[in-house]
Formats: structure tokens, C-alpha cells, sequence
């Protein structure tokens, strides 16, 4: 018995990967490699290079590989290209995702950890978001991520599959250099390679309704993510589910409130400037945790501190190519 996990020479996937295995699964990779990174993948694991559109090649794997349960990774994350480039995010996040389920069918398989995002809340009043909040999605990254809910929503409903889909809030860190994320789009890596060029740092909004006019995320720990997906492959192993959780850390810090702990972790200021609000941006976005409290006895371990700490060590652990 095995799960597959989608995109696990992803960022998110690495450590979903690491955390799996050591809590004793055995995972199968697939991914294209298109942004994820084959050194990701741990030795002893396979890494099957494929398609998500191609239904027949993940039909197989599943068989092969004796799979129980899929986590869904494999996915286009970039809100900005989404909005340039709709229908790739349609056609890769959807027909994807449902070539994932036609595969699962195909191989009788019913479990699936899905991945989805905050994104969803996108301009719903905030900042603290539970579950029931209703969605309104900014993006066509956003609305991706809504349709496959509402999809596993229906075939969980017709008795197909048992399902939980996570809601991420905002992801910081690495358990390791190799699987840092030094190319994405993401807060501290637009900080992070401002620091290392010298270049000063645009807080994109000093305006918004929040404690001192930044914008307000939820900041968890990629460990503490990763472990959320343990959690809900030990749920969903034992319970017939379909349920949306959120998993966040139930706590919001500012963009200037973030800046500061950069400072006291990397031990220099952060030149910064005030530039103009990116468009269609949410003042503040916060998880409600109670549903992932109760449904999967989980909560987040780590502060801003220790996420920016590990973000920062093995930034520069990945630069610089020597081991931590
Ligand atoms: C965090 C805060 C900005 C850049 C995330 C992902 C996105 C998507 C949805 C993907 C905000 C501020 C940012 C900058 C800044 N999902 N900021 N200067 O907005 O929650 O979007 O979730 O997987 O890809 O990024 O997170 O990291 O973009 O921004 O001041 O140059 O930092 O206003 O308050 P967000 P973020």
C-alpha cells in the first residue's frame, strides 16, 4: 500500500513527502518537473515523470504502485500568470485535477487529500476566515482551486470518493536546503532577494485597514503545513470525509510586523520602501482553526520566528551550496 502524492517535487510537496515517510507511509512521486525539482524527491522513493492531463499514465502508476490514496499537489500557483494566462490555470488545476479523479476511478481508488488555498476568501470581509465564509475568488488561480472543491464536493456525493481539501494559508521555510523555494513569487522570497541584490524592499500598501496599514497574513510553518497533510491522510484513512480545512496558525502578522522579525533574525535592517498596492489585493487574511482542531487534531507548532528563521538558513544554505 502506497500514497501517491501529485507534485511532491514541489515545494509543498517536498516536505509533504519527508513528513509522510517519517511517520511511515510509503509515497510514489509524480510530477512533471515543469517547476518542481527531481533532487526533492528523497532516495528510495520513485518519481514517476508524467503528465496530470495524462489519465492513463496515472492510472497505471496508481496500479503499479498499489496506491490507496492520492495527496494532490500538482498544480500552477502563479496568481499574476493566472490572470494572463487563464485557461493554462484551467486546463492544468482543472482538467488536471479531473484527469486525477478519472484516474483514481479508473484504479479504484477513493481517498484524496486535495490542495487548495486562502486564495478563495480573495475579497470576502476578513480578516479571520472560517470555512463557511463565502467564497469570492480574485483570480483565475483562486477560482481553479474553488472549481476542484466543488467538483470533489459532487463526486463525493455521488459515493466516488472520501475527500478533504486544505485551504493553505501562508507557507514559510524549509527542512532542508534543496527544498527552499528560491524562485516563487511569494512574500520573503521577494525579500530575501532583495536583501541578497541590495535592493530596496516595496511594502505593496501602507493604506489597507489593518493595525498599522499593511497587508495581514497568516504566516505557517512548512513543517507545520506539511504535517497537516499527515493529519488528514491518518482522517480520511479511517472516516468516509469531504470536508474544506483551513490550516493556518489562527494568527495574523503585517507586512512591517514581518519586517521586523527579518531584522532580528537576519541581525540587519531591511531597507523598505512604501509602493503601490498590487491589484485586487486583500487587506488581511486569517484561518479560523477550529475545524482542523477538531476534525484532525491538528494545530500549528511554530511562530514567525521559527519560520523566518528557516526560511532565511536555508535560503542562504541553498546560495551559498554548503550544508546546514
Ligand atoms: C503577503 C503580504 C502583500 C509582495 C499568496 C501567494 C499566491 C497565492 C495566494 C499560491 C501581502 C505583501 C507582497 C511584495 C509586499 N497562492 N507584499 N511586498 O497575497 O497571501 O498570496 O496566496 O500558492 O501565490 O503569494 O501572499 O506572499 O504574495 O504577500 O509588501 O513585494 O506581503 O501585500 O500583504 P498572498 P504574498
Amino acid at each position: 500500500m502506497s500514497w501517491l502524492v501529485t507534485g511532491g517535487a514541489g515545494y509543498i510537496g517536498g516536505h509533504v513527502v519527508r513528513r509522510m515517510r517519517a511517520q511511515g507511509y510509503q509515497v510514489v512521486v509524480y510530477d512533471d518537473l515543469s517547476t518542481g525539482v527531481a533532487d526533492r524527491v528523497p532516495e528510495g522513493v520513485p518519481l514517476c515523470v508524467g503528465n496530470l492531463l495524462d489519465r492513463d499514465a496515472l492510472t497505471d502508476v496508481m496500479r503499479i504502485h498499489n496506491v490507496t490514496g492520492v495527496v494532490n499537489l500538482a498544480a500552477r500557483k502563479s496568481v499574476p500568470e493566472s490572470t494572463s494566462d487563464p485557461m493554462l490555470y484551467h486546463r492544468d488545476n482543472v482538467s488536471g485535477f479531473i484527469a486525477v479523479l478519472d484516474a483514481m476511478k479508473d484504479a479504484g481508488v477513493r481517498h484524496i487529500v486535495q490542495s487548495s488555498s486562502a486564495a478563495i476568501y480573495g475579497g470576502a470581509p476578513g480578516p479571520v476566515h472560517a470555512e463557511i465564509t463565502p467564497a469570492d475568488p480574485l483570480s483565475p488561480y483562486a477560482t481553479t482551486k474553488l472549481m476542484a472543491e466543488l467538483i470533489l464536493k459532487d463526486a463525493a456525493a455521488a459515493g466516488h470518493l472520501s475527500y478533504l481539501a486544505l485551504r493553505y494559508f501562508n507557507p514559510v521555510g524549509a527542512l532542508a536546503p534543496e527544498l527552499a523555494e528560491v524562485g516563487g513569487a511569494n512574500v520573503f522570497t521577494i525579500l530575501f532577494n532583495a536583501i541578497d541584490s541590495g535592493e530596496v524592499f516595496g511594502v505593496t500598501g501602507d493604506d489597507f485597514d489593518t493595525r498599522d496599514g499593511s497587508g495581514l497574513r497568516d504566516y505557517i510553518h512548512i513543517e507545520d503545513l506539511a504535517d497537516a497533510h499527515v493529519a488528514a491522510v491518518e482522517y480520511i484513512s479511517g472516516h468516509e470525509a469531504g470536508d474544506v480545512v483551513n490550516i493556518g496558525t489562527g494568527r495574523g502578522y503585517t507586512v512591517f510586523e514581518m519586517l521586523e522579525a527579518v531584522r532580528q533574525v537576519t541581525g540587519q535592517p531591511v531597507p523598505h520602501k512604501v509602493v503601490d498596492r498590487r491589484p485586487g489585493d486583500a487587506a488581511g487574511a486569517v484561518a479560523a482553526v477550529e475545524r482542523a482542531e477538531r476534525l484532525l487534531g491538528w494545530r500549528a507548532r511554530y511562530d514567525l520566528m521559527d519560520m523566518v528563521d528557516s526560511a532565511w538558513t536555508m535560503w542562504r544554505a541553498q546560495r551559498d551550496g554548503v550544508p546546514v
